[in-house]
């Protein structure tokens, strides 16, 4: 089993990686000394596959566990699912000492991580997630929230977990375009953080689609070690944690305007990541060889790397993007590649540049 440390003081936590993890959650969450009742959180996709083995690790280890399943995908995200937890969770009498569990992708966790952090003004909160892309990214760093309909995320709480458990055996089953929008996550790391970490991406391609066990526990590991160490310096985004949204602010729009649905958060990320680096490219000297070689692994992963838009939908993009929690005082600022692993954020970028990158 891998271990990684997010620091955050009297708050800091342990992300374990391993295949079979989710058998030993019950063993796991008691080191926690926490109360003996507790919820599972999760979606219908997630609740049918590994509801049952979560369930009985609790049990085992002396819990009372109850069950709340919301539908799966991104509509789930929302205030309306918040209230149906908040109700299940009160006619079950969870108290202060009690804890929830998220089980699944980064929407149950984001939802999940929500109600945690404001039912009862806050109880314990365990993330066990299931996708690839929850597994390196949303299930650490205590950022939780659901979305509204004039955006994705606009409300939430910082609110960090005490234990994340990755059990990487629960990948098998993710389909496989789930599978690749996870790993254009994973590349980020490499752009932002870590240029060994995008050789090495190059190199073993085949293997990570293959999910190699050794090769993937080996990324995941890494991914979850970058974000650990951006959050730990900076929880709440006063600074450095931006980078961590390297190509989002194009994604955000991309998913807001066509539409949650059509392109999953991995693919509206990956078209968003390949116009930062042509940003990059024009505004920091970003060299056009690491240019291609970022729209290459985009590319080679399966994702897309462009957008087609219809007449009228130009515009929508760009009201989306100011509608962004990034912008302040109406200007977008960008997270922008100096180079494969080294990024500066707060980039100042006019909407004629972006038209240019993107259409
Ligand atoms: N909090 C953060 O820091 C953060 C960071 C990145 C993304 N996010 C959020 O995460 C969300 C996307 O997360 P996601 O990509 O995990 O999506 P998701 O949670 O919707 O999961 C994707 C799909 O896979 C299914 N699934 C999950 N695990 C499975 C498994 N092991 N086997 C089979 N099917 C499985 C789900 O039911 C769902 O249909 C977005 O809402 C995004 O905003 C949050
Ligand atoms: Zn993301």
């Amino acid at each position: 089993m891998r271990t990684v440390s997010v620091q955050l003081g009297n708050r800091s936590y342990p992300i374990k990686i391993a295949a079979g993890l989710l058998a030993k959650l019950g063993a796991e969450c008691a080191r926690l000394k926490p109360g003996r009742r507790c919820a599972i959180i999760t979606d219908t996709n997630v609740g049918k596959r590994f509801a049952k083995t979560a369930y009985e690790s609790l049990v085992k280890a002396g819990f009372e566990p109850s069950l709340v399943t919301v539908p799966a995908g991104e509509t789930a995200k929302s205030l309306k699912s918040v209230q149906t937890c908040y109700d299940q969770l009160a006619a079950q009498r969870l108290e202060r000492k009690s804890f929830i569990v998220a089980l699944g992708g980064g929407v149950v966790g984001d939802l999940a991580g929500f109600v945690a952090a404001t039912y009862l003004r806050g109880i314990t909160f365990v993330q066990v997630p299931t996708t690839l892309l929850a597994q390196v990214d949303s299930s650490v760093g205590g950022k939780t929230g659901v979305n509204l309909k004039a955006g994705k995320n606009l409300v939430g709480a910082f609110y960090q977990p005490r234990l994340v458990l990755c059990d990487l055996a629960t990948l098998n089953t993710l389909p496989e375009r789930e599978f690749r929008a996870g790993l254009a996550e994973v590349i980020k790391y490499g752009i932002i953080y870590d240029a060994r970490l995008f050789s090495r991406l190059e190199r073993n391609l085949a293997k990570l689609l293959k999910r190699d066990p050794k090769t993937l526990t080996d990324v995941v590991a890494r991914c979850c070690e970058i974000k650990a160490d951006v959050v730990s310096q900076d929880e709440t985004e006063s600074g450095l944690r931006a980078i961590l949204n390297f190509g989002h602010t194009i994604g955000h729009a991309i998913e807001n305007s066509v539409g949650y649905g059509k392109y999953l958060h991995g693919e509206a990320i990956s078209i968003g990541q390949v116009a930062a680096a042509k940003l990059s490219h024009e505004i920091l000297g970003l060299p056009v060889t690491e240019v291609n070689r970022i729209d290459q692994l985009f590319r080679s992963a399966g994702l897309p790397t462009q957008i087609r838009l219809k007449v009228g939908q130009d515009r929508k993009l760009a009201t989306a993007m100011k509608l962004d929690k990034k912008v302040s005082g109406g200007e977008i600022k960008f997270v922008l590649a100096k180079r494969i692993g080294k990024v500066l954020w707060g980039q100042r970028v006019s909407p004629q540049q972006i038209d240019r990158v993107l259409w």
